[in-house]
Formats: C-alpha cells, sequence, structure tokens
C-alpha cells in the first residue's frame, strides 16, 4: 500500500513524564514537509544516554517524548524539495545534522553543525511536531525518535548508506560506535605507541578502546567500576583493565605510578564530572590531552582548579568529530569490508515491543547494546 502523504499509524514507545517507563502506544505520524523525510525505522540501539534521561540525571526534555537516536531504517516517503534520498533508500538517522552550509560545516575541523540547535526545542523546523497520540502532540527527541516504526525527519538529518548494509548492525553507527571510535581518531587523534586511558567501557567507551587500538596505541588502559566489563575490553584492545574500587589510591595516582609521567591520551565515556576531573589528572602534564566523551549533567560543575597550569588539554567532542552526513557512509563501507567490528557490541537483540526489559538489561550491566527490532 502506498502511504505517500497519508498519516501512518504505528507503534511507538512513549515516555509520558520523567522517571516513567516506556509505554508502547499507537501513534500517528503526519507525512514529511518541505526538506523532511519519513523513515521507516527497522532497528534501533538504546544508548547510554537514554538511560541516563530514564534516570532523570540528564538534560532537561519536554514531556510526552519518543526517544531513541541511535537508528538505521529505509525511507518511506520524502517531502518537498528533498533531494539527497530518495523511498526506499537505506540510511542512518543522525542526531547531529550537516547541512553543509555553517561555519562549522565549511570549517574542514569543524563538525557541530549549528543546525543541531532547533529554534523550537523538540520540534521540526516549523515549530510543530509530526507525531500525535490520541490527539495529543508528542515531543520528538534528538532530531530523530527512533523509538517509532515510522519517523519523520530533517533530510540534513539522514546519511544514505549501502543498500545491502545490516540495519540491525549499523544502527551503531548512528552514535555509540562512532562516538568513541572517532574520539579516539579524530578528536584526540591518538598517535602510535602511545597510552591511553579510557574511563567506562559500556558502547561508546569499547568503541573509544577500539579506535585507540586502530590508531596504534601501544598501552589501553580500560578503567571501570563493573570488573565484567573487562573481558570484551581486552579482546577490543584494551592492554590493562582496572578498577577503582579496588585501588587503594585514586585512579590518577595510580596511573601515574604505572606509566611513571601520566596518561597521553584520556577519555571519559561515562558523563561524570568527578570522573572526568580524574581523568584530567590523569593526563601528561605536560602534554596530555583529555577528551570528555560522555554526556555530562547539566548545570554540574567541573572542579580542575589547578589542573591547566599545564601543558594539558581538556577537548569536547561531539560525535567523535565525524561531519555526519558525509562521514557516516563511509564508516559503514567500511564495516561492510570488515575494517570496523560492531558485533562485540551487540550483545543483545530484542523487538521494541521488550524496551522495559531492553531497559533492564542495561541496568544488570551485563548488556552493552541491546538492538530493539522494529
Ligand atoms: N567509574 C568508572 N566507571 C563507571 C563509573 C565510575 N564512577 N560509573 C559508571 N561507570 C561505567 C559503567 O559501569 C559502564 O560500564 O561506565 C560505563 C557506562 O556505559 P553505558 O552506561 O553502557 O553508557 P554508554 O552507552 O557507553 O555511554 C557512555 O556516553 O553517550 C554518552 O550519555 C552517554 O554519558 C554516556 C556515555
Ligand atoms: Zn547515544
Ligand atoms: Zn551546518
Amino acid at each position: 500500500m502506498n502511504t505517500t502523504g497519508q498519516v501512518i499509524r504505528c507503534k511507538a514507545a512513549i515516555l509520558w513524564k520523567p522517571g516513567a517507563p516506556f509505554s508502547i502506544e499507537e501513534v500517528e505520524v503526519a507525512p514529511p514537509k518541505a526538506k523532511e523525510v519519513r523513515i521507516k525505522v527497522v532497528a534501533t540501539g538504546l544508548c547510554g544516554t537514554e538511560m541516563k534521561i530514564l534516570g532523570s540525571k540528564h538534560l532537561d526534555l519536554l514531556y510526552p517524548t519518543i526517544l531513541g537516536h541511535e537508528g538505521a531504517g529505509i525511507v518511506e516517503s520524502i517531502g518537498e524539495g528533498v533531494s539527497t534520498v530518495k523511498p526506499g533508500d537505506k540510511v542512518i538517522t543522525l542526531f547531529l545534522p550537516q547541512c553543509g552550509e555553517c561555519t562549522s560545516c565549511l570549517n574542514s575541523e569543524g563538525n557541530f553543525c549549528i543546525q543541531v540547535k532547533q529554534s523550537k526545542p523538540q520540534l521540526m523546523s516549523d515549530g510543530t511536531s509530526r507525531f500525535t497520540c490520541n490527539g495529543k502532540s508528542i515531543y520528538h527527541f534528538g532530531n530523530t525518535s527512533t523509538f517509532s516504526e515510522y519517523t519523520v525527519i530533517k533530510e540534513i538529518s539522514v546519511a544514505k548508506i549501502d543498500a545491502v548494509a545490516p540495519l540491525d548492525k549499523v544502527c551503531l553507527i548512528s552514535c555509540g560506535f562512532s562516538t568513541g571510535f572517532g574520539a579516539a581518531i579524530n578528536t584526540a587523534k591518538v598517535t602510535p605507541g602511545s597510552t591511553c586511558a579510557v574511563f567506562g567501557l559500556g558502547g561508546v567507551g569499547l568503541s573509544v578502546v577500539m579506535g585507540c587500538k586502530a590508531a596504534g596505541a601501544a598501552r589501553i588502559i580500560g578503567v571501570d567500576v563493573n570488573k565484567e566489563k573487562f573481558k570484551k575490553a581486552q579482546e577490543l584492545g584494551a592492554t590493562e583493565c582496572l578498577n577503582p574500587l579496588d585501588l587503594k589510591k585514586p585512579i590518577q595516582e595510580v596511573l601515574f605510578d604505572m606509566t611513571d609521567s601520566g596518561i597521553d591520551f584520556c577519555f571519559e565515556a561515562i558523563g561524570n564530572l568527578d570522573t572526568l576531573a580524574a581523568a584530567l589528572a590523569s593526563c601528561n602534564e605536560s602534554y596530555g590531552v583529555c577528551v570528555v566523551v560522555g554526556v555530562l549533567p547539566a548545570g554540574g560543575q567541573l572542579n580542575i582548579s589547578g589542573q591547566l597550569f599545564s601543558g594539558r588539554s581538556l577537548k569536547g567532542s561531539v560525535f567523535g568529530g565525524w561531519k555526519s552526513r558525509e562521514h557516516i557512509p563511509k564508516l559503514v563501507a567500511d564495516y561492510m569490508a570488515e575494517k570496523l567490528n560492531l558485533d562485540p557490541l551487540i550483545t543483545h537483540t530484542l523487538s521494541l515491543d521488550k524496551i522495559n526489559e531492553a531497559v533492564e538489561l542495561m541496568k544488570t550491566g551485563k548488556c552493552i547494546r541491546c538492538i530493539l527490532i522494529l
């Protein structure tokens, strides 16, 4: 049945209020307007950022909303003026757009497209939503809202990918993998023979480990309070792993003892201000680089007094420094050519209906990524 131009009724996981479980509901998804694309979402990851939102430890959001920002799917229909994708194309959804025109997009080093900032938060460019449930308007999230069988997103937030790519795997390129891997390759620019430390060994941190390995780091020290993460970290390239809870001294002192002069490249992939301060303090005082990969709590303060009277750098990183529309199809091609491996990150697969089970799995710490199939 051709659904072009029609409202589509389908299933979505709605978050009605902070701290509530997801609720599977029937929603109406309006057709795409100008420069928008409607996508049949096929697979989506549940990322650490959503876990933080559920724990109410994160960004201020507007409710009710449809979360999900690690998705892959197939274009169902396109709005007026869309020229870069067509119905039937396989695509990855991008929480970070690439408009191609702003100062960031035009700078060869920048990837923080100003279009990520919406004029009205969690709504489309015209200030309205494409989702309703029982007549009530539902907010979008992250430019993507992939916890819905169909979603509408801006053309600049869609990357066309290889037609034979397995969507239940490459959806991780939409956030977790690219964020971590790129933080090592693009943001830190890890050098061969260097010593790296990665704080947090979830899906993002393990992807940082893979990036450090790919860049030729000699030592990669994984740090996590859950020692069950260590086996996989070592399989992916960590040379040593530490649990700060088992140590008699602060982690930064232990890392200095282990390396004589501190770490060359430190990564914080938890989103915690205390571990970020510890990661910065673990860096070599002359040239160490600390990259903030995790999303930090809104309104928190970082206590780093004295630490930057040194040659250290503290760097932000968004989406691993990748220019989203341009680089993501290349990462998919690298996965298809077996130059990248996403499979170790996928520990569970469930249907969207079971999203609350996926949340529980993430809470146990046994799950790196649970892919939801729609
Ligand atoms: N010290 C060390 N490790 C910690 C600590 C701590 N204080 N607190 C949590 N961790 C570990 C957890 O045990 C877990 O292995 O950090 C890891 C976080 O992983 P996930 O929850 O799976 O999150 P992930 O998807 O990897 O995202 C990490 O990046 O995208 C952002 O918002 C996201 O900030 C989050 C971060
Ligand atoms: Zn994410
Ligand atoms: Zn831009």
